[in-house]
């Protein structure tokens, strides 16, 4: 895929994702008003749009059975929820997001944990919602949204990075806490996608090595660009990691061994795609310049 069409694919993902969330959010003016502004102006920052994106892209390359819009929503609702609470003082202490200050820094903490219970919740009702005249589609999407973000993935992650930074963790350890803090919703995002189609199980398999492979390599660069990268440019607080003593693939291996990690683990996510029996152009690009991101 040359890179104007993939320039105008992505910004078209990006344009429906952007209206998903404008449309499918509680207007700021409704009660509780502060609530309301809260959740909008955490999801509305400058968030790369990347889970959204996959749902979209997963949802284009079979025939289609339902409208992906819904469902990326909800991804992306669920992930800032995540967000949200990640930045808070008991966990990573963070004061800046998607280029502006977090959200307990905006409003205050009880105003940020409400604001990412209700995100959380949101994800969920929008699902059964949207998708109550096809609970064929319905069901699949809240069961793996559900599975992606419960205590044996997403929290469970969430809750092995907060205690590593009082211990040393082996590698196998990392790569729990990476599988299940980002691997593991980045997956779900392309199995939504895939989950408004007709794709075959065959598929399905494949898909989740994709999202498995791709989501390690997301954590790694992330790891690797909390170190090399500034403020400014990330949209939020650079060296973080090292102030909070994380336990990360970097601290672990250090830097040239985790980017060709990253690279090694891009190669394989494009490799199963591009097996795949339909046009896996853009998210073969898509997943290659996640690689090379800057923030
Ligand atoms: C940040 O996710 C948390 C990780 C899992 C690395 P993103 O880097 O996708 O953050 P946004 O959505 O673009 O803000
Ligand atoms: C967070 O990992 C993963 C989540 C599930 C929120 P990080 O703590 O490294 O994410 P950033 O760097 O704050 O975005
Ligand atoms: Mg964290
Ligand atoms: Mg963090
Ligand atoms: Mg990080």
């Amino acid at each position: 895929m040359d890179d104007l069409k993939f320039e105008s694919t992505l910004d078209h993902y990006s344009d429906l994702a952007k209206k998903g969330i404008n449309h499918y959010l509680p207007q700021a003016e409704e009660q509780p008003i502060q609530l309301h502004e809260a959740m909008r102006y955490s999801l509305e920052g400058g968030g790369k749009l990347v889970r959204p994106v996959l749902v979209l892209a997963g949802n284009n390359l079979y025939p289609t059975l339902a409208d992906p819009i819904p469902a990326a929503t909800a991804v992306e609702c669920l992930h800032t929820y995540s967000l949200i609470h990640d930045d808070l003082p008991s966990m990573d202490n963070s004061d800046l997001r998607r280029g502006r200050l977090t959200c307990h820094k905006q409003y205050d903490e009880a105003t940020a944990v409400l604001a990412g219970d209700a995100l959380l919740t949101h994800a969920f009702w929008l699902l059964s919602e949207s998708y109550r005249d096809q609970p064929e589609i319905a069901t699949p999407l809240i069961h793996e949204l559900s599975d992606a973000a419960g205590s044996r993935k997403l929290i469970g992650g969430q809750m092995e990075d907060i205690l590593g930074e009082r211990n040393d963790y082996t590698a196998e350890q990392i790569d729990f806490i990476y599988l299940n803090k980002t691997a593991a919703l980045l997956t779900a995002s392309l199995m939504m996608g895939i989950h408004t189609t007709s794709a075959n199980r065959s598929v399905h398999h494949s898909m989740r090595i994709v999202g498995r492979n791709l989501g390690l390599a997301y954590q790694i660069i992330d790891d690797v660009l909390d170190i090399t990268s500034e403020s400014t440019t990330l949209g939020k607080t650079a060296g973080i990691d090292i102030v909070n003593k994380k336990n990360t693939y970097v601290k672990l291996h250090g830097i040239d061994h985790s980017r060709a990690k990253a690279k090694e683990l891009t190669g394989s996510a494009i490799k199963h795609l591009s097996q795949l029996d339909t046009d896996t152009t853009f998210l073969e690009t898509f997943v290659q310049r996640l690689e090379f991101r800057l923030k």
